[in-house]
């Protein structure tokens, strides 16, 4: 294990200080988006941070580097909340909203203005975050509203989370409720990625935070670029706050990142002017924002109005009409991806609907088009809601004249002619033919976009210039391209064509992960890439591989491990990496880690442990877990061992009376030298 030194004041000191910089720091760069430092300086000052901490094994809850690097969990933990998670009743249009304020004036008996909040309503993922003595100990998603799960270890990965509070008169336990919510931008290119890696892409913003929140794996949850406003408090001990207003800016003032564009007014007709101008600057916002959240200020008459059976009373969502427009179908086309699946497309008639020419709508799947009868030439409602991708909702079917066409699925592969099977339970298509030119060409630019072999000027265009004029069938042939050939076609001068030469030159040194991604093996994304040069040092280590052996990699599931054995053990494909081999291609490999793999001496064992222990619990977690063993919270039969610290609680005397062994620290220290 690592060798420690002791802990000086002085290093404790200056592990607290750096700690308190490195906070600091990150919410100037990703609350107020006003850094004061330089990337560089700060992944320096975190280095520092990382290394003392190593060093002494002094490491605070509230460090950043306990963000990241937990080992994945195998199910969510249910958190029951201590006040409910409520809903919001809705309004949908300014009368509505008028409505709400009359009811409210019935219910308290007066004619009194009332003095509301307004904010943006966030389309994302309710969240509890409940800090203890000023410090985050869990994260709970909303469930049912009772009851929700235990994703602490993703939100912490969330880097504008605060993991303590700071300052004086901190409340000794306080609930604090917001949204996890992901940006237009991020969202657009997660699902561009998506799209590249053939997964499914996620319908809309809000879907995609949910699926990032609900991960087993923080890993994946810190890749993902999520945000959080905070806009509600649940229970609390000795928190004396008097209105939504206050709460709110004492969140701000303790680095707690709260909606935009707040605002408090009294009366109705002026929050209807508040709502209008939230409406208006709608589309400036880099979220989604699919309504205003309208609240009672004060806290005691919040209190006096209650709850009806499962919303306030005190509170309304006014939904923002959904972007729709009215169009033709001009026709629906079955479209062929790189790993053969057959998706139909309507193109449109353009129109305008909120701001965004829409042209083209993708058919998620054949069911829907059954579903909606959906024929060409169909007159149709389209939305954009808070979906980004635009979806057809209905047909318009007084508009019929008798000459619109049904469309089928096509039973041939509409590229190639191959047979097509069924999917997905039958509702997706998928061409099966092995030369099929649709997933030729698609699979050419992957094998060349950025994130996998990255050659400058090869680009979608490109490639199916190349393509078209057969002078690339498949990516192997990128290598025997010359100057000379590129020089006959239109695109292409002296120094494009130079550039280009070079720049596929220059890729043949890459690292074995980016290589694998870039073979677009089905289901093989770059984490799981990484995964697999993490464990094989070279790409021939891979060669006629069993399933088996692949599902040795704790991380990868049946599905993935039997493609990457089929891809493997085809005579073709195993041809053509040599080929690539001969060509020059040269794979280094700075992922492999031998020693995950050949020193596992606490494989399938599993610890249970108690007392205080000389080192951070997480860190003894993970040292476990990256040596073949497993963690458990609670002692029973299949408990193998119990490491026992100083002053043990229950779990000692359990493993006692169940006969489990306990061993001390040292004992265990020394089984993992074996
Ligand atoms: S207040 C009892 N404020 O909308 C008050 N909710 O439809 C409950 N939401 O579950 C929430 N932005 O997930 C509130 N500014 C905001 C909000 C907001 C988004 C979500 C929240 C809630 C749902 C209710």
């Amino acid at each position: 294990m690592m060798k420690m030194s002791k802990l000086t004041n002085e290093s404790k000191k200056k592990i607290e200080d750096l700690v308190k910089k490195l906070n600091h720091h990150c919410y100037q760069y990703y609350v107020l988006d006003s850094p004061e430092i330089s990337d560089s300086e700060y992944d320096g000052l975190y280095r520092n941070l990382k290394q003392l901490e190593e060093r002494t094994g002094y490491v605070l809850p509230a460090s950043p580097t306990q963000r990241v690097g937990a080992p994945p969990l195998d199910k969510f933990e249910k958190v029951r909340h201590t006040e409910p998670m409520l809903s919001l009743d809705n309004a949908f249009s300014h009368d509505e909203i008028k409505e709400f304020d009359k009811r409210l004036k019935r219910f308290l008996k007066s004619d009194d203005d009332i003095e509301y909040t307004v904010e943006p309503k966030y389309d994302g993922l309710a969240i509890e975050l409940t800090y203890k003595h000023g410090l985050l100990k869990r994260a709970s998603t909303r469930g049912d509203g009772n009851e929700g799960e235990d994703v602490t270890l993703n939100i912490k990965t969330i880097q504008e989370i605060p993991l303590y509070i700071e300052g004086q008169h901190i409340p000794n336990e306080i609930d604090i409720r917001g949204e996890i919510y992901m940006d237009m931008n991020e969202f657009e290119a997660l699902n561009r990625e998506r799209q590249i890696q053939g997964e499914a892409s996620f319908a809309n913003p809000r879907n995609a935070a949910a699926g990032s929140v609900r991960q087993l794996d923080s890993s994946i949850t810190a890749k993902r670029r999520m945000h959080l406003a905070c806009y509600g408090i649940g229970a609390s001990q000795n928190a004396n706050f008097n209105s939504q207003w206050e709460f709110v800016n004492w969140l701000k003032q303790h680095r707690f990142p709260v909606p935009v564009h707040m605002g408090l007014t009294n009366g109705i007709t002026n929050v209807i002017e508040l709502v209008t101008d939230i409406e208006n600057k709608r589309s400036t916002f880099s979220f989604e924002a699919d309504g205003v959240v309208i609240k009672v200020n004060d806290f005691d008459l919040q209190h006096a109005l209650g709850m009806k059976t499962r919303e306030p009373r005190w509170a309304i969502a006014y939904k923002f009409p959904a972007h729709k427009g009215v169009t033709r179908i001009k026709d629906i086309i079955a479209s062929v991806g790189r790993t053969g699946t057959i998706t139909p497309v309507a193109f449109l008639e353009p129109v305008s609907i909120g701001g965004v020419t829409v042209s083209r709508s993708t058919l998620h799947n054949w069911d829907e088009i059954e579903r909606k009868d959906i024929r060409i030439h169909d007159t149709v409602v389209v939305e954009r809601a808070g979906d980004v991708i635009p979806h057809i909702l209905s047909v318009v079917k007084d508009k019929r004249t008798g000459h619109e066409k049904q469309f089928t699925p096509p039973a041939k592969c509409p590229v190639c002619g191959s047979s097509v099977e069924k999917v997905d339970g039958g509702v997706a298509f998928r061409c099966i033919g092995l030369n099929c030119k649709a997933q030729a060409q698609e699979h050419i630019k992957h094998y060349a976009s950025r994130s996998a072999m990255d050659i400058e000027g090869l680009g979608n265009k490109n490639v199916e210039l190349l393509f078209s004029t057969g002078l690339v069938s498949h990516f192997v042939d990128i290598y025997s391209l010359r100057k000379e050939d590129l020089l006959k076609l239109p695109r292409f001068a002296d120094k494009s064509a130079r550039n280009l030469v070079d720049a596929i030159e220059k890729s043949k040194k890459t690292t074995l992960s980016r290589f694998l991604y870039s073979l677009g093996i089905p289901h093989v994304g770059e984490y799981a890439a990484r995964l697999l040069a993490k464990h094989f040092r070279e790409i021939e280590d891979l060669f006629y591989l069993e399933p088996d052996t692949v599902m040795e990699i704790k991380q990868i599931g049946e599905k993935i491990a039997d493609s990457i054995a089929q891809f493997f053990n085809d005579q073709t494909n195993l041809e053509t990496l040599r080929a690539l081999r001969r060509m020059g291609l040269k794979l280094s490999n700075p992922d492999y880690d031998d020693k995950s793999i050949q020193h596992k001496p606490l494989d399938g064992l599993t610890f249970v442990l108690t007392g205080t222990l000389p080192e951070p619990r997480k860190k003894i977690e993970t040292y476990i877990d990256s040596l073949g063993g497993h963690v458990s919270g609670s002692v029973s039969r299949k408990t193998d061992f119990v490491v026992t610290g100083e002053s043990p609680g229950s779990k000692f005397n359990k493993a006692r009376s169940l006969g489990v062994k306990t061993i001390s620290y040292e004992e265990f220290t020394k089984m993992t030298e074996q």
